[in-house]
């Protein structure tokens, strides 16, 4: 089945006022008419002005968490609804850094899903083992686990999410996973899917996202379970995002 692919920026906690008018400025300059979709996830105090600068274009809202409570006191923390009531369309859940550095379980990674999903938000459902579990064989159980937390609390509409695999050994570090081996881990997720969704499991966007640029997107998008790509470092610098952007289609 044939989808059209999704190449999602995660700026993580870069950026300021100037800087991302630059960046989104000459994206939207660059972009033409992508062949896929594109979203630029940012920081929450800035959610407000990329939207006013990509509203009317293809360049999607997204942000980089969501709370797992619809409202009330917690303090520091974004509803869905607020996101979705500033046009946030995608919302990176339980990315590596919150796991390993804000204690995020599986289940609060699984009530994190729910909660965007309830407003239409679609999460990018972020999994993948660290080096030490990479090292020791543990790859296809920890990254199963993972997703099987996220589909027993939400089988029922699991064809609305995406999935980001990313190995954290890949993140930030410049080592990408060979292609053949992310398509094996996406091959694996695909048939997890599966078992809970049957066909539409094709549906699903499964992103792989570590260390991506502009020289190794091509040929990791050509996989067959690759759906995509969850983009850091390189979407922070608009020629490379571009070429990545240019060669999902
Ligand atoms: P990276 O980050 O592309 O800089 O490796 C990816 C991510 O953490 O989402």
């Amino acid at each position: 089945m044939t989808k059209t692919k999704l190449i999602a920026g995660n700026w993580k906690m870069n950026g300021n006022l100037a800087s991302n008018e630059a960046l989104l400025r000459a994206l939207l300059q660059g972009m033409g008419t992508p062949a896929c979709a594109v979203t630029v996830c940012v920081p929450a105090p800035y959610l407000i002005q990329v939207q006013s600068l990509v509203a009317g274009s293809v360049l999607m809202l997204g942000a980089q968490d969501v709370s797992a409570h619809p409202q009330g006191a917690y303090t520091g923390e974004q509803s869905a609804e607020m996101l979705k009531d500033v046009g946030v369309r995608y919302v990176i859940v339980g990315h590596s850094e919150r796991r390993q550095y804000h204690g995020e379980t599986d289940d609060v990674v699984a009530a994190k899903t729910a909660a965007a999903l309830a407003q239409g938000i679609t999460p990018i459902v972020c999994v993948g083992e660290t080096l030490a579990q990479h090292e020791a064989g543990q790859t296809d159980e920890v990254i199963k686990r993972q997703l099987a937390a996220v589909i027993q609390v939400n089988g029922h509409c699991i064809q609305e999410i995406a999935v980001a695999y990313e190995p954290v050994w890949a993140i930030g570090t410049g080592k990408t996973a060979m292609p053949a081996q992310a398509q094996a881990v996406h091959a694996l997720l695909r048939a997890q899917l599966r078992h809970t969704a049957g066909q539409n499991a094709d549906k699903v966007r499964i992103l792989y996202g570590g260390s991506v640029n502009a020289s190794n997107a091509a040929e990791l998008l050509a996989q067959a379970d690759i759906d995509g790509g969850l983009i850091g470092g390189a979407s922070l610098k608009a020629l490379d995002f571009l070429k990545i952007i240019a060669a999902a289609h």
